[in-house]
C-alpha cells in the first residue's frame, strides 16, 4: 500500500529522535499538532514505547494521517483524531507533552497565537512543549536558504511563513511556558522546548 510520506520527515525524525528520549523519558502521553504523513507519531511512538502518542490533523488530512497510523497498528497510538487549531476548545483531553512539527510557518499567525491560548488547557501540571521547524531570531533568518523559503511559503500562501522566535517565545510566556532549550537541527531547523512554569 502507498502510504503519504514526506522526505523531510524521514530526515529529521532521527535527530529529533536523539532529544526526544531524553526530554520525554518521563512523560506519558502526547498530542501532536498537524500530524501530516503520520511518519513521526509511528517512528517516535516505535521507539518510545512508554509513551501514548495520540496524533491530531486538521479534519481534512485526518484520512491520510490514519492511513500510516493504522497500518503500523502499534498499541501505543490510538487513532489520529480531527484537531484544528481555531476550533476551540479542542476535544482532547491533557497531556504530558505537545508536539508539532513544522507546522508553526504553514498555519497563519493567528492560528499560532490561538494554539498558544487554547494550550493550558491541554497540558498536564508538569508539561513540555516541543517545537521543530525554522525560526527567524532578532528579525533575521538563520541562514539564506531559509529567507528563501520563506519567500516560497509567501508566495504560495500570504498567511504562511516563517515565525520571529521571540514572538512565539512571548506567546509560550503568556501561555504560563518558559524555555528550557533550544536546539539547532540540521537543515535549518531549531527544536525548542518549553516547560510549564511553576513554582514547585
Ligand atoms: C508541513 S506539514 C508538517 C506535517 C508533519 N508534522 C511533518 O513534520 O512532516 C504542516 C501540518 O500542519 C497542519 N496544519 C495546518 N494548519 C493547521 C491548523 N490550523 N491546526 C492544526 N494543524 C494545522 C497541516 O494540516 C499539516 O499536517
Amino acid at each position: 500500500m502507498d502510504l503519504p510520506f514526506s522526505q523531510a520527515c524521514e530526515n529529521n525524525k532521527r535527530p529529533i529522535l536523539q532529544y526526544l528520549q531524553s526530554l520525554l523519558a518521563d512523560s506519558t502521553s502526547v498530542l501532536e499538532i498537524g500530524g501530516g504523513t503520520g511518519q513521526h507519531a509511528v517512528f517516535f511512538a516505535e521507539n518510545l514505547p512508554h509513551l501514548h502518542w495520540q496524533s491530531s490533523d486538521i479534519p481534512e488530512h485526518v484520512a491520510s494521517l490514519t492511513l500510516r497510523i493504522q497500518h503500523a497498528a502499534l498499541q501505543n497510538v490510538p487513532a489520529p483524531i480531527a484537531l484544528d487549531v481555531n476550533d476551540q476548545p479542542w476535544s482532547c483531553d491533557r497531556f504530558d507533552a505537545v508536539f508539532t512539527a513544522n507546522s508553526f510557518h504553514i498555519m497563519s499567525a493567528d492560528s499560532v497565537a490561538t494554539f498558544f491560548s487554547e494550550l493550558p488547557n491541554h497540558l498536564s501540571h508538569q508539561a513540555k512543549l516541543i517545537v521543530y521547524g525554522p525560526f527567524r531570531y532578532q528579525g533575521d533568518y538563520t541562514t539564506e536558504s531559509n529567507a528563501r523559503f520563506d519567500q516560497w511559503l509567501k508566495d504560495r500562501d500570504s498567511n504562511s511563513g516563517i515565525r520571529d522566535f521571540e514572538w512565539v517565545n512571548k506567546l509560550a510566556q503568556t501561555a504560563g511556558l518558559k524555555l528550557s532549550a533550544d536546539y539547532g537541527m540540521p537543515a535549518n531547523n531549531q527544536l525548542l522546548v518549553w516547560q510549564t512554569d511553576h513554582p514547585d
